[in-house]
């Protein structure tokens, strides 16, 4: 063993078979570019950016000097009612990226925190424009909003929901997007727009105007990737505009290239009304979130208030923390400079080509993918996730990092790999699904 740490068992780790982990632990003590070093010294190829952060790669100096520089300047101010030319820069600099009618930009701490943030956002609107009645909201199965409160009762994971029933209240779920008929489709399936008729059933059962937002990943991340139905999110966006309802857009994964655009909002050219964003916000250099609303949102809530009070009364100790927004905006200095969303766009197709070259494998019942991400089903044993945490495994001792979600495998390299790197995840991950597969007892 070559880690450091005298002990593993005080840290209880998130979303982790600790007992298991503990027993035969990986851990990383070195990440530079495309690549880890685990604790033995093998090479671990990240297949998926950490968990979705990584866009420009691991180890950038750039970041690593301006957090440096910014930590030795001006390492921390307290957010409210005061701030640092950092925080309204980064914020600038987010606004550039997203559709024209978004353009404020408050700052959170991570993802669960931001949907939290868009939650009371959306509250404080409507009942600035003297709708406080509308109450309910609207998101879908197999979506993963984060773990806080907000974000828990939002989720369409059964995992995430079962052992904490007494969260929100007034929250329900339209039928996620996957259908049968689009197994391995890859890009956006044909079929399957009708499914936004749910939020119109919910409209005719509940009433449209005690619904506050319909909350929604442009492409369902955490649960396998699932590709919205070509129509689907601009049905939902008719039925929001009919209704008086917002749209959330949960960017969290979608953002900053993952889909070969800045955001999910352009690559299926639907405009919500309020975004969610975190991960790639900082390369995952610094924990950060944000919430990107339209501009009438923000001017609603801020006229509503009396002239010099505070117009919306939520905020975090670590809203827009001078380290994070320079890690920030170095990330974004990058991803400019390399023009790494458009690298995103052109390298889709080889990455596509190579993960769906993994369908004629007996364990692979199902892949999807759309820019520079793809999910890959493989065969459940009786207990559910079983598989995906064999594979998960045992692939990363053969050299390559995954996420799994139960049994969905999520492929989503840094956005400055080559293409020698995708073939090297899509190789070792062949090997390993063979090796399995040759295991295989049920
Ligand atoms: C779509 C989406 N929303 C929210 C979150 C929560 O983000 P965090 O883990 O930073 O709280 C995630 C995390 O994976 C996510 O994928």
């Amino acid at each position: 063993m070559q880690y450091s740490a005298n002990s593993l068992e005080h840290h209880w780790m998130p979303f982790t078979a600790n007992r298991e982990f503990k027993r035969s632990p990986r851990l990383v003590v070195k990440s530079e570019g495309v690549y880890l070093t685990d604790h033995k010294g093998g090479s671990v190829l990240d297949g998926s950016s950490g968990l979705f952060c990584a866009a420009a790669g691991h180890g950038r100096k750039e970041i690593a000097e301006a957090v440096f520089e910014q930590l030795k300047t001006n390492d921390y101010t307290a957010p409210f009612g005061l701030s640092h030319p950092g925080s309204f820069e980064f914020a600038r600099r987010i606004a550039e990226l997203t559709p024209a009618e978004i353009n404020h930009v408050f700052f959170v701490n991570s993802g669960s925190e931001s949907i939290d943030t868009a939650l009371k956002i959306a509250m404080a609107y409507h009942r600035a424009r003297g709708e406080g009645q509308r109450t309910r909201f609207v998101s879908r199965e197999r979506a993963y909003h984060g773990v806080n409160i907000g974000g828990t009762s939002l989720s369409g994971m059964v995992k995430n929901r079962e052992t904490f029933t007494q969260v929100m209240p007034n929250v329900v779920c339209m039928r996620h997007t996957w259908l049968p008929e689009h197994r391995f489709i890859r890009g956006q399936p044909e079929h399957g727009a009708e499914l936004a008729e749910d939020l119109q059933r919910f409209v005719e059962n509940y009433g449209g105007s005690t619904i506050a937002a319909c909350f929604v990943e442009p492409l369902a991340g955490s649960t396998g990737i699932l590709v919205p139905p070509k129509g689907y999110l601009e049905r939902l966006r008719q039925i929001c505009d009919e209704q008086g309802i917002l749209l959330v857009f949960d960017e969290v994964i979608c953002g900053f290239g993952r889909l070969g655009t800045p955001f999910g909002a352009q690559a299926f050219g639907v405009t919500p009304d309020i975004m969610t964003m975190a991960k790639a916000l900082t390369n995952g250099a610094q924990p950060m979130g944000a919430v990107a609303v339209k501009d009438e949102i923000y001017e609603t809530i801020t006229q509503a208030a009396p002239e010099k009070s505070v117009e919306f009364f939520h905020g975090y100790t670590y809203s827009g923390h001078p380290a994070a927004c320079a890690a920030g905006i170095a990330a974004l200095d990058i991803y400019e400079k390399e023009d790494l969303f458009q690298r995103a766009a052109d390298m889709s197709e080889y990455f596509l080509d190579a993960v769906f070259s993994l369908r004629d494998l007996d364990l692979v019942t199902d892949i999807r993918g759309y820019g520079l991400i793809a999910g890959i089903d493989v065969a459940p044993t009786t207990a559910p996730g079983g598989r995906g945490t064999q594979v998960q495994e045992k692939l990363f001792w053969n050299g390559v990092h995954l996420k799994f979600t139960g049994d969905a495998g999520i492929l989503a390299p840094p956005l400055v790999s080559e293409r020698s790197h995708i073939d090297e995840i899509v190789e070792k991950l062949r090997k390993t699904l063979k090796e399995v597969e040759s295991q295989k007892t049920n």
